[in-house]
Parts: C-alpha cells; structure tokens; sequence
C-alpha cells in the first residue's frame, strides 16, 4: 500500500521539512518549486522513497495544470492507501503601503503564488479524484495573517485570507459528497525559514512592527521548520483531519 503526497514549496523551509519526514519507501512524493532541492532528490534515493520534483513556477498559474494529470495518472488505486495535496508554497512579497511604490508586477506573482494557482490545483485535483473511495486530504498551510490585518502586508494577508475562504467553501460541499475530500486550512505558527530572515531585514518605515518578528529571532521563539513539519504530519495522520477546517498550529 502506498501513500501519495504532493507538496508545493518543497526547495526549503517548511515545505522541505515535510518533504524530507515523508521520505520512506510507503510513501510516493510529487514535489515541485522553482527550484530544483537536489539534495532531497539523493535523500529520496537513500530511502527507497520513490520522489519525482518538477521545476514548476507557480506565478504561471496555468503551468501548473499540466502536471495534474502527469501526477494523477500514476496513483494505483488498487495499492493507494491515501492522497494528500500540500499547498505549502508561499511569498510574502510585496510589502509595504498600498499605492506606496509601483508594484504590479510583485503582486500579481503574490496572488498567483498564494490563490490562484492553488486554486486551480485543488480544482483539478477535485475534479479527478472526487469519486475515488479512498481517503483523501487538501492542506492549505495559510498564516495569522490571513485573519489578522497588517499594515505593509496587504497582498499577503489578503490572498491568505482568500485562500482560507476557497478552503472553507470547498469543506462546506465536500461535507455532502459520497466520498468526500476533507480540508485544512493551517496557519503554521512563526516559523525560523527564509521568509522570517526576509521579514528581519525590512526596516520599520517600509514594514510596521517588523521589530516584534526581531525579537522573536532574538528571544529563540521562533519554531523550527522540522518541528512545525512534525506537528503537520502528525495533524494529517490524525483522524480528526478537517474536522476544524481553519486551524492554528498555535492551538
Ligand atoms: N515562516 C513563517 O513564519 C510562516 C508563518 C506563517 C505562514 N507561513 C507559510 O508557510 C509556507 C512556507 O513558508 P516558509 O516560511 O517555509 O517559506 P520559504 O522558506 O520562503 O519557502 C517558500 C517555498 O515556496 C516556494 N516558492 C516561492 N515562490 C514560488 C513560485 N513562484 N513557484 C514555485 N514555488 C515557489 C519556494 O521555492 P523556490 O523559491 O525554489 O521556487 C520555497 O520552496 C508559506 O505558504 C508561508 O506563507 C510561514
């Protein structure tokens, strides 16, 4: 029996921490980012975990649709015991003051990155695999910021937020489907990844409040990519999985 994972944003960060604790020959793992993470490529191969990683850039929203059935036509169902869909991958870009500077560029790629694309992927997904009798989980990994407003992070909070609400409206249909895909959206807690290192190096002016996310660092508050992405696996092995469809990792 084999499970089936795909997680975007696998390059680092959480993302590769979920990836690299999935590593096992049970496990089929799609992983895709912009860039290539080689070195979980050697440790896939180290562990018998059968891995394939696709360079796929997620601003291009209409790339992604390619792969679906590229990914979807190699589950067995005969040997399938599960399959689970990460949208992991994520940018904060751009921040500071709406109308501030020109930014078109930025935040189109933000909403593409962090709505339309996972969007999109989880449509397909649905689509192919609404009738398949086995369990079958999307995660969103969201933020605090989708429900909380903050100054400077406009496009950030707001495709979080939207992508939440894809999430709970998706929940709300699947709760009537013979064989239903449950749904997580999950803000992950502050997390010590190259998005936080971003974060720190802002100045107030551009990013209000950026000193509480110093002193986080400084304070050793932040938690580790690997625990979060414990905590994460541990979430979609548990039974309970979508129960609470907007969940914090925070408890
Ligand atoms: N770190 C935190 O404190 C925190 C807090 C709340 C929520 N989150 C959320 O957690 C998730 C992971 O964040 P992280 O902190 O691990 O971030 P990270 O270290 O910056 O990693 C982001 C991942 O997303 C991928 N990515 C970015 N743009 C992409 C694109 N255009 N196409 C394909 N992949 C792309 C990156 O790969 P490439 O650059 O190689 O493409 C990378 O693998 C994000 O959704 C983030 O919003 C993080």
């Amino acid at each position: 029996m084999k499970k089936y994972y795909f997680i975007t944003g696998a390059s680092r960060g959480i993302g590769e921490a979920i990836a690299y604790q999935l590593l096992s020959p049970e496990n089929r793992l799609f992983c895709l980012s912009r860039s290539e993470n080689t070195s979980l490529v050697e440790a896939a191969r180290e562990h018998g975990c059968e891995l394939s990683y696709h360079q796929v850039d997620l601003s291009r929203p209409f790339d992604i649709l390619e792969l679906v059935p590229l990914w979807l036509s190699q589950v067995e169902l005969e040997t399938a015991e599960s399959i689970c869909l990460i949208h992991n991958a994520g940018v904060l870009t751009p921040v500071g003051r709406v109308g501030g500077e020109d930014r078109t560029e930025a935040i189109v790629e933000s909403h593409h990155v962090n709505f339309m694309s996972p969007v999109l992927l989880t449509e397909r997904f649905a689509e192919w695999t609404q009738e398949w009798g086995l369990p079958k989980q999307v995660l969103m990994i969201s933020s605090g910021a989708a429900r909380k407003p903050k100054a400077a992070w406009s496009s950030y909070c707001s495709t979080k937020a939207a992508l939440e609400m894809f999430a709970a409206c998706m929940a709300e249909e699947q709760a009537s489907q013979a064989h239903p895909i449950r749904v997580v959206s999950l803000a992950p807690g502050v997390v010590d990844t190259a998005m936080q290192d971003y974060i720190r190096s802002q100045d107030a002016a551009n990013m209000p409040g950026v000193e509480r996310f110093v002193q986080l660092k400084e304070q050793g508050q932040l938690w580790s990519p690997t625990f979060v992405a414990k905590k994460i696996i541990e979430l979609l092995q548990s039974p309970t999985f979508g129960e609470e469809v907007v969940a914090d990792l925070r408890g």
